[in-house]
């Protein structure tokens, strides 16, 4: 049993004693980070979440006391009372906050005792992820952890001061609920009381914040946990935070501009500037520059179209390719010329996973140009996609010829490999863009219909209302996300508030009325009641957090996070459950 605190006051945290409390007692508690003998002195490491502290043990403070300090082991807890003394002058440690000083112990409990720990409690460990997630309250002992779990402290609160003074209130949404479809599937919760029947936890708070709309709250934010059961990636948890948000009688414009506001203090907090107004880009030019609706805008290496330049050239994939409808587009890797025939091979292979049939290229080294296609090509035609393409001595060009879904894949993601494996992409770079003018729908090719690009909640541009029975695929709607860095930060739109328009963008989804009424029949009756026009937006808090605390691991800004496969290796959940609770929910496990 440890010794109890009870007539004790703490004065002080370690991280924040200074020279101003010279020759002052102070009473600290926390964790022994580390301690060492030195020629009869004993040096202790006190730590607690504001940092670290040295307390110096003298045999001249008592037998007692000190033969006690030569107990203390790593991660013993203790409260320890003495007078703050200047270092000694050779001993100051500049890295260290409370580096000036030490204290010389005049009492010392310990608390309570500790085994060694599974894992070191410093920064810089290479204990794998496993072991720090089965240990994850030793993990966040960690300096590093630590103060990522406090900078998200930090922008919870700014998230709710900023929101606060704009007028918004927080209010909380069911967890237990209905499917809210957000394009993942759904964790399902059985109901006890009602056999054979589930909730499912919420993807997002969508309906829910649309109906706080109908219901005049006029603004609405939550500080929101959604559940998504899909294929994990490495920024992506089953379990995560929306910064969520929802307005009334607002257009697109005022919910970007309030929600840029919010952006600049959450970044403020990370010494990251925003720019005064971020910059629009279309849906389409984002596709057409970067083959992709989150483009990197830190570095160059766009995609360029070719078709016009090979559209009747004698190489039948290229004109072939162009006279079918699809494109021919390539991007300059500047300097690549001299890659081994290897290296070129395995980037032929990687747009091979984004299904493009080949990989065509043009290496142009100093003494001669190589290229298994310039054969088939005439010289104007080499010329043409030289210009095009800007190119230079030194550079490698690479082409795709295939439908625009299939070269913008490829070629959009063959961008970002050749750039992070040349280091093209500088650090502490930070390029926001807003992408607008979505379109509506996307075709699914393996279910054979539109399905929604955002959600199905989301409003038409009104000068394309008409073109949802006749085209509907060339619908562009008032959804924006918001992107950093080749990261979708946020997204939102402007909501449908008419349940007769609702009704036919279901249906233009193949929604059938049976299932709109069994799905969102509440929602759609909502609509009758006076519903004001509204929209919002929600951003992933733990991206956000990644960003601003400059960590690569999503899983390092949450405190409890899964693994990869969806499991927690400290709780071994998920886990079977007895027979008996089965029973009562009337569930049979299949085998
Ligand atoms: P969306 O599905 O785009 O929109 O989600 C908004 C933001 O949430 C973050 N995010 C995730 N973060 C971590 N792990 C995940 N599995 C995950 N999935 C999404 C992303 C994303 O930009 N209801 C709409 C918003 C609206 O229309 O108002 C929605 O949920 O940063
Ligand atoms: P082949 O005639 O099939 O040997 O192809 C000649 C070159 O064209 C090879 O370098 C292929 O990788 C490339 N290639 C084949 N199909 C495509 C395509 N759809 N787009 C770009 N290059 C291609």
């Amino acid at each position: 049993m440890g010794e109890t605190i009870k007539d004790l006051k703490r004065t002080h945290l370690c991280g924040e004693v200074s020279k101003k409390d010279n020759a002052n007692k102070v009473t600290i508690m926390g964790w022994v980070q580390k301690r060492r003998d030195h020629g009869g002195v004993i040096f202790t490491d006190i730590r607690d979440r504001s940092g670290i502290v040295q307390v110096v043990f003298n045999p001249d403070s008592g037998e007692e006391l000190f033969e006690k300090a030569d107990t203390l082991r790593s991660e013993y807890v203790v409260a320890i009372t003495g007078e703050v003394e200047p270092r000694p002058e050779g001993n100051v440690n500049s890295d260290l906050p409370t580096g000036e000083i030490e204290i010389k112990a005049e009492e010392l409990r310990v608390l309570d005792v500790a085994k060694t720990p599974p894992i070191q409690i410093e920064d810089n460990i290479d204990t794998g992820e496993d072991v720090r997630l089965k240990y994850r309250y030793l993990d966040l002992r960690r300096p590093k952890m630590t103060k990522l779990m406090g900078l998200r402290h930090d922008i919870t609160k700014t998230t709710r001061d900023y929101l606060d003074q704009n007028g918004f209130w927080e209010i909380e949404t069911p967890i237990l609920t209905k499917s809210s479809p957000e394009g993942a599937r759904d964790y399902l919760v059985p109901s006890r009381v009602n056999p054979g029947q589930f909730f499912a936890l919420p993807q997002s708070p969508q309906i829910f914040k649309q109906l706080l709309m109908v219901s005049g709250m006029e603004r609405y934010f939550q500080i929101a946990r959604c559940f998504r059961d899909e294929d994990l990636r490495a920024n992506r948890q089953p379990e995560f935070t929306q910064i969520d948000m929802e307005m009334s009688f607002v257009n697109q414009e005022e919910v970007m501009e309030i929600t840029e506001g919010l952006m600049k203090e959450l970044f403020a907090v990370g010494n990251i500037e925003v720019p005064e107004k971020i910059k629009r880009m279309s849906y389409q030019e984002a596709m057409d520059r970067f083959g992709t609706d989150k483009p990197d805008l830190r570095f160059g290496m766009e995609l360029k179209d070719l078709s016009d330049v090979v559209k009747d050239s004698e190489f039948n994939i290229f004109s072939g390719t162009v006279s079918n409808g699809g494109q021919v587009k390539g991007i300059n890797f500047k300097g690549g010329a001299d890659s081994p025939r290897s290296t070129i091979d395995a980037f032929e292979d990687y747009v091979k996973m984004f299904k493009a049939k080949g990989l065509a290229w043009m290496a142009l080294r100093e003494d001669q140009m190589k290229s298994p296609i310039a054969k088939f090509l005439s010289e104007t035609e080499i010329e043409g996609i030289k210009k095009t393409m800007e190119a230079e001595k030194g550079d490698l060009l690479l082409i795709v010829a295939d439908k625009p879904s299939v070269v913008a894949a490829a070629l959009g993601n063959l961008r970002l490999k050749i750039a992070k494996e040349n280091n093209l992409i500088p650090d502490e770079v930070y390029k926001f863009a807003w992408i607008v003018d979505f379109p509506l729908f996307e075709y699914d090719e393996a279910e054979n219909r539109l399905t929604a690009i955002h959600h199905p909640f989301t409003a038409p541009l009104e000068e394309d209302i008409e073109k949802l029975d006749t085209d509907p695929a060339s619908v562009k709607s008032k959804a924006y996300d918001l992107v950093l860095n080749g990261e979708e930060l946020g997204g939102g739109s402007i909501r449908i508030n008419n349940h007769q328009l609702q009704e036919k963008v279901f249906s233009a989804l193949s929604i059938s009325e049976k299932e709109q009424q069994e799905k969102f029949g509440y929602m759609l009756e909502a609509f009758d009641y006076g519903t004001p026009p509204h929209g919002g937006i929600a951003f992933g808090l733990d991206r956000l957090m990644m960003i601003i605390g400059r960590t690569d691991s999503i899983r390092d800004v949450i405190a409890f996070p899964k693994t990869q496969k969806a499991t927690s290796p400290l709780t071994n959940a998920p886990s079977e459950v007895d027979k008996k609770q089965l029973q009562e929910l009337g569930i049979s496990i299949r085998s």
